[in-house]
């Protein structure tokens, strides 16, 4: 039985073109500063986004951590939101790490944060009873609003009150391509805003390993600083990096235009997915709570839906028909569409998801969340 995987964008392997660029890469000793590919990798990122410089890392995770380690003091705080990767799922980081507390706001369906409560969640700095607001955070895509686009307006209008207060802004950007192709914008017009951005490689842009962070030259200084006390200072690493080069390359070897099949196949999936009767929109934070499934949400590579069955069976009767579907936040499942999977993947999934619904009729679903 093939196996049709829509866990998440993170299971892609690289493509052929990668592993040719991998096998040829030039190497250097990267701390040292002297592996071309990895320089020249941090130097494509930073240009296409409209920044001085950048900063190879490991993983998202610690795109988001070093950024926060540059821009924040023991004992500062972050504002973020309240349903974001940083605050949910990159275990307290921000605390154990960076020394900061967070200040989490609500999320809004559309996946923006209330303007109005990001200005209302500043600190008085005048008050020694109070931490120091030392950042704004904001995550583009969004990914628990079933990864809605950020425009570059709102990416704008959140830097205009983060910099009034005098702090910056850092774009947790693991599907920030995802955002730039949905939208049709320039990548360094939606970064522009920003004074901070950390972007994936090994997500929807299929390599194997590895995010870029983006800022001023000296943001980026004191970021590579922060690697290095986290252990992340790489050797020969240009051997990852060069499949980051690809990725970002101009042309049919480049991964980034490709992430518009990804968002035609999670709409397809979502319009199948709506019509079956058992499948219901999500409901909890950031997510509208109520009636059909609405497939207009599936706006980038994410369908995200609750289904009116025990969500356990029901993936395990899924698995055992070769799909892979993943629970997800507040009784939901998420499925992820990405390189590798086609239309035709697409259309096996709707139908699985339909035999799946008929063998688990009648177990109980858990309560939606209020
Ligand atoms: C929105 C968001 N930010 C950051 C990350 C962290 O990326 P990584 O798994 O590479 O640490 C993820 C991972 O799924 C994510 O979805």
């Amino acid at each position: 039985m093939t196996r049709i995987d829509l866990r998440s964008d993170t299971v892609t392997h690289p493509t052929p073109a990668m592993r040719r660029a991998m096998a040829a890469a030039e190497l250097g000793d990267d701390v040292f500063g002297d592996d071309p590919t990895v320089n020249a990798l941090e130097a494509r990122g930073a240009e296409l986004l409209g920044k001085e410089a950048g900063l190879f890392v490991a993983s998202g995770t610690m795109g988001n951590l070093v950024s926060q380690m540059a821009h924040l003091g023991r004992g500062q705080e972050l504002i973020a939101s309240a349903e974001s990767h940083i605050v949910q799922d990159e275990a307290a980081g921000h605390a154990v790490v960076v020394g900061a507390s967070v200040r989490a706001i609500p999320d809004r369906p559309d996946g923006m944060l209330d303007l109005d409560a990001i200005a209302g969640a500043f600190r008085d700095p005048m008050d020694p009873h109070e931490p120091i607001t030392g950042l704004v955070a904001i995550e583009n895509t969004h990914a628990h609003s079933m990864a809605q686009p950020l425009t570059v307006a709102y990416t704008r209008a959140v830097a205009d009150v983060a910099h009034a207060h005098g702090v910056p802004l850092h774009v947790d950007g693991a599907r920030f391509f995802n955002a730039v192709v949905a939208q049709g914008v320039a990548p360094a017009d939606l970064a522009g805003p920003a004074d901070s951005i950390s972007f994936c490689l090994s997500k929807g842009l299929a390599c194997p390993i590895g995010s870029v962070v983006v800022g001023s030259r000296d943001f980026i200084w004191r970021a590579r600083r922060a690697r290095k006390l986290l252990g992340g200072g790489m050797r020969q690493v240009g051997v990852l990096a060069a499949a980051g080069l690809v990725a970002l390359s101009d042309g049919p070897d480049g991964t980034i235009a490709r992430l518009a099949d990804d968002h035609a196949n999670a709409r397809r999936l979502a319009e199948g997915l709506a019509d079956l009767p058992g499948i219901v929109s999500p409901g909890g934070a950031a997510q509208p709570s109520e009636g059909r499934l609405d497939p207009a949400r599936a706006a980038t590579n994410f369908v995200v839906f609750r289904v009116e069955r025990d969500r356990a069976a029901f993936l395990d009767a899924l698995e055992r028909r070769g799909i892979l579907m993943v629970a997800y936040p507040h009784g939901t499942v998420r499925a992820v569409t990405h390189y590798g999977i086609e239309a035709a993947d697409v259309d096996a999934a709707i139908a699985a998801v339909r035999d799946a619904l008929a063998e688990t009729a009648g177990t109980a679903p858990a309560p939606r969340p209020s």
